[in-house]
């Protein structure tokens, strides 16, 4: 068991790690793989910052965003939710009910139910990436979308730093950020430029016994589902509450 503390911005946060940590090896892991950014000015750097959706688009995304995750919180409060709006989530709900709101969301939500069509999402990721990308889970046997909630001041519903690149399903893809609601300078997603091309080595994690989550110190494993071909985004549209 350890703390990690990690400066972002002139301010501290910590994470509790427990368990055993090992490097990498000298591999650069986005070398064997579809790099997406590659023909961007922006390659180098790893990320851009740019618009997403048109406006109408956008409130629509967030507007539907909030129906889900109001109507999952309906089931167990009796708390009036007319006024209901995602940045006042944590203030709704007693830790053990989110707990449960959790397990409901956490498997995933048919993409039906996302509030805008997913080729929108596709077609502006493609234009910023200049190449053609979709939104693909090989792995899935239907496409889902998923939620993921992340309360003020609430440690554990947060990941520490980490590489998405360590979990073969979400290789040779692209990573979005969107604020949907409470996003501000201390809750955003933090990057560290250039980190794409840090060498495995550069990094300590701990190694998971799962499969699906097997970490890129013990070499590249590769999902045998994908194929080296299928440009992917991973529409990881992600809020801070
Ligand atoms: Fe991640």
């Amino acid at each position: 068991m350890g703390r990690v503390v990690i400066e972002i911005d002139g301010y501290s946060y910590s994470a509790e790690i427990d368990g055993e940590r090992r490097y990498g090896t000298d591999e650069v892991l986005l070398l064997a793989d579809d790099n997406l950014i590659a023909g961007t000015p922006w390659a180098s750097r790893g990320f851009t910052v740019a618009r997403f959706l048109d406006d109408a688009s956008y409130h629509a995304l967030v507007g539907g965003i909030t129906d889900v995750v109001r109507e999952a919180v309906a089931q167990h409060t009796t708390t009036d939710l007319s006024d209901f709006t995602l940045d006042q989530y944590h203030r709704y709900l007693s830790s053990e009910i989110h707990q449960q709101v959790v397990r409901e969301t956490v498997g995933g939500l048919a993409i039906n139910r996302l509030p805008i069509p997913v080729r929108l999402i596709e077609r502006r990721i493609s234009e910023l990436c200049g190449t053609e990308v979709c939104a693909d889970a090989p792995y899935l046997d239907s496409p889902l979308f998923y939620i993921r909630i992340v309360r003020p001041g609430v440690e554990t519903d947060n990941s520490p730093p980490h590489r998405d690149a360590w979990l073969d399903h979400l290789r040779n893809c692209v990573n979005i950020y969107v604020p949907i609601a409470g996003s501000n300078a201390r809750s955003a997603l933090p990057l560290v430029p250039g980190s794409h091309l840090w060498k495995d080595r550069a990094t300590a994690c701990r190694p998971s016994p799962e499969p699906s989550a097997r970490s890129a110190w013990s070499g590249p494993t590769r999902d045998p589902t994908s194929s080296r071909s299928s440009r992917r985004i991973w529409c990881t549209v992600e809020g801070s509450i």
